[in-house]
């Protein structure tokens, strides 16, 4: 359990040890909330980001669910922020710069670059993994393949 940090290699390398990883501990418990909370762990204390968590959808909103890291918003409307337009457009958002997206929802002004994956069950969004950095640029495609691989094992 403890090796699911993995600090060795560069980022592709990293992910290519640690997803084996996070797939078994997914296989192993079928409990939606303990598998994000454990996901969350992993990539917040692999990569050091600065905040890492779910949102799931309820109702009209996107509400906070397992996280790692500073205390954010709880709830996010369809369509607003970086999150909401994930779940709206159901496909992932990269972001380099948050200051450059329009309506990006600033839940801490440490907060400079996101990248947002939509869960998504039987065609419908029913959730996203939301990954911010204090870094501009932290994210790329090979953060949007791996991550993508994570929210579909969810
Ligand atoms: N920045 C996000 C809000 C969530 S926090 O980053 C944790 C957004 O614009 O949707």
């Amino acid at each position: 359990m403890e090796n699911l940090v993995v600090k060795q290699g560069n980022k592709e390398e990293q992910y290519e040890i640690l997803l084996p990883q996070i797939e078994a501990l997914i296989a192993g418990e079928t409990d939606i909330v303990a598998n994000m909370a454990n996901v969350s762990a992993a990539l917040k204390h692999t990569f050091d980001f600065f905040w890492v968590g779910f949102y799931v959808v309820k109702g009209e909103a996107l509400v906070l669910a397992p996280f790692q890291g500073p205390v954010a918003c709880t709830r996010i409307g369809y369509g607003k922020g970086v999150c909401g337009t994930a779940w709206k457009e159901a496909r992932t958002m990269v972001v380099p710069d948050v200051e450059q997206f329009p309506g990006h929802i600033a839940c801490n002004s440490a907060s400079r670059s996101e990248i947002v994956v939509p869960l998504v069950r039987e065609g419908r969004v029913v959730g996203v993994l939301d990954i911010d950095s204090d870094r501009l640029g932290a994210f790329d495609h090979t953060d949007a393949a791996a991550l993508e691989r994570i929210a579909a094992w969810l």
